[in-house]
């Protein structure tokens, strides 16, 4: 949520700036800015722009910078204040000379700018952000680094902070709590940014910032501090993925990318997890006694990653018989969850920033819950704060709607249920084997259903009129349902509930005439035979009805409008496998109506605020 990358360095920073908020863009995109230092004069020099980066990138043409060697950007996704030019970052304090961008949320910026205001300083903006401004240049009395580290006291909420002064030419200082922030160490040039991916085509070397540090950053140096301006030895990583990664490589948009990557994604976690017999999970920390202790499992995710959760419930019920809890994680402290020593708490999140998830994994800490997370994004927040990390590995996910990512959780999620239940004896030897038999053939799968995309582009298209739709899913696919409405719905805009099946009488059979469209899953399952007489209730009132059904159904066809066959597999493995039909499903009908696939609107990529 919201992108900031900033440039200490030799080399011009405009080009380098620019080219990485590109990159950030799935972070937030309802208006950017630039700002950087003037070479000559003592001077900041800004171009703001509301809307999408490449209308900052048409009024910087027709508005050059000048040719300077240190500035800051970032990309917004707004929360206080709407999003326009004005409100746009960075921000100025009064003087003019001290500039910032921010992520996050500034909880007490009301009292604040009370106060300042009292002060006689005056607001350009209505953000939280403004504040920081005017907070530094409040304390500043010729040290910058000691007037942000008493600014940043003051703050409370959530934030990753760039700040440059034109009292300093050759000076960057970054802090954060609660937003990431990483910094790139290169040769004769220093970095800073929300995500890797908009400095990798500059440098690969990389301190993940942790909370509560600071750092300042000239051309030559990068010094990392605690708050109270202590001295921390930083840790240089390194990335690994290859700037292809994050390329849309020959497709029209990274979520069509990124769904045929699915294969490849899992047929690397398997080979690397599935050892002849045995399912090894790297990060996996817990001894069999410490599994055959846990008395219960509680997940904590939103959106897609909830979905997951969902489907997590169901496997690990059925492999390992362990009782499973799913809560969505921003209202996970507002109950009172019961956990203990023997709780594990399973947090999923792709980015591991969502500061729901965060939140939620500290509650249960403090209740003495062991927390697992499986996360997509090496070094994440959430991997740092988790006592287990299985990592999914899938690469950069751009597109804002989760695809690869969320069958990557779910594949971790199978894994894990196998693990448990060898240790725990539930299910025979023979199950197992085959389960593990048959998931090893859904890459393949994948890339079979993948090939029917022009069939299942055209049901989209032929559908794409419809002004609501209903998912419906009953069992393991109840949550595939809750998925393949998110994922309509968010890219193409059309109201879209995901709901189990047997809950249809209950009320959203209200909605079916012959106006709306119903998404069935009815593949292959013991519900099957319901799942028929939901469709046949929706037919009756003259709703359309698209089937998600198994290969060899010859029967399906007699009841829906539309069918789309998945290959034959397990019982249990039917949410991988559906999972693909309504991401096409979603896509096509998004560019049928012409939204934003990647970047629907009002989304981000990361929700870093809570
Ligand atoms: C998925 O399509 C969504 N964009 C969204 O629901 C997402 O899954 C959710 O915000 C959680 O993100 P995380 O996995 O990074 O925690």
């Amino acid at each position: 949520m919201c992108g900031i990358i900033g440039y200490v360095g030799e080399n011009q920073a405009v080009p380098v700036l620019l080219g990485g908020l590109k990159k950030l863009e799935y972070r937030g995109y309802d208006s950017s800015g630039i700002g950087v230092l003037h070479p000559e004069k003592a001077q900041i020099v800004l171009r703001k722009s509301d809307g999408k980066i490449k209308n900052l990138e048409k009024l910087i043409a027709k508005q050059p910078f000048p040719k300077s060697t240190i500035g800051i950007s970032h990309t917004r996704w707004a929360t206080h204040g709407a999003p326009n030019k004005v409100n746009a970052h960075p921000h100025a304090d009064g003087s003019g000379h001290i500039l910032i961008v921010h992520n996050g949320i500034i909880e007490n910026y009301e009292l604040l700018k009370k106060d300042l205001k009292k002060r006689g300083h005056t607001f350009k903006s209505d953000t939280d952000s403004e504040v920081i401004a005017h907070l530094i240049e409040s304390y500043y009395k010729g040290d910058l680094f000691a007037a942000v580290k008493k600014a940043i006291k003051k703050l409370n909420g959530a934030y990753a902070l760039g700040v440059i002064s034109s009292y300093h030419p050759d000076l960057l200082i970054a802090a954060r709590i609660g937003s990431p922030l990483i910094i790139g160490c290169g040769k004769n040039e220093n970095f800073i940014a929300s995500d890797a991916p908009a400095i990798l085509d500059c440098t690969r070397r990389v301190i993940y910032l942790k909370d509560g540090h600071m750092a300042t950053l000239s051309k030559s140096q990068i010094k990392v501090f605690d708050f109270n301006g202590k001295v921390v030895k930083p840790k240089i990583d390194r990335i690994t993925y290859s700037l292809d990664a994050v390329a849309k490589q020959g497709f029209d948009h990274f979520m069509m990318k990124e769904m045929h990557e699915q294969p490849d994604v899992l047929k690397k976690m398997l080979a690397s997890c599935i050892k002849g017999k045995q399912v090894v999970l790297d990060g996996w920390n817990l001894s069999e006694q410490q599994i055959k202790n846990i008395s219960n499992i509680t997940i904590v995710a939103c959106g897609t990653a909830y979905h997951a959760g969902m489907v997590g419930r169901y496997i690990i019920e059925a492999l390992a018989g362990i009782s499973v809890n799913v809560d969505v994680s921003s209202e996970f402290r507002y109950r009172n969850p019961i956990l203990s020593k023997k709780s594990i708490v399973i947090a999923i999140s792709q980015s591991g920033e969502t500061a729901d998830t965060l939140a939620a994994v500290r509650e249960a800490k403090q209740k003495g819950a062991k927390i697992v997370s499986i996360c997509n994004v090496l070094g994440s927040s959430l991997a740092r704060e988790s006592d287990a990390v299985l990592y999914t590995h899938a690469g950069p996910e751009i597109g804002v709607a989760s695809t690869k990512a969320y069958t990557a959780q779910l594949g971790m999620l199978y894994l894990l249920a196998i693990k448990l239940a060898m240790v725990k004896k539930y299910i025979s030897t023979s199950e197992i084997n085959t389960l593990i038999t048959q998931l090893k053939k859904v890459p393949s799968l994948y890339t079979k259903i993948l090939k029917t995309k022009t069939s299942i582009a055209k049901i989209a298209r032929t559908n794409s009129h419809f002004g609501c739709f209903l998912f419906l899913g009953r069992n393991i696919n109840y949550p595939t349902a809750m998925e393949g409405a998110l994922k309509l719905k968010e890219i193409s805009y059309i109201p879209a509930e995901g709901y189990a099946a047997g809950e249809m009488k209950h009320g959203p059979i209200a909605l079916i005439d012959e106006y709306r469209a119903v998404v069935c899953i009815a593949t292959e399952s013991d519900t099957y035979e319901k799942m028929i007489s939901n469709i046949q209730e929706i037919r009756s009132r003259k709703g359309k009805v698209i089937a998600i059904a198994t290969e060899g159904d010859k029967n399906i066809s007699k009841h829906a409008t539309h069918v789309v066959y998945v290959p034959k597999t397990h019982k249990l493995l039917t949410p991988l496998l559906a999972a693909l039909p309504l991401q096409l499903i979603a896509y096509y009908i998004s560019v049928k109506r012409g939204c934003d696939v990647d970047q629907p609107r009002n989304l981000a990529k990361s929700v870093t605020v809570e």
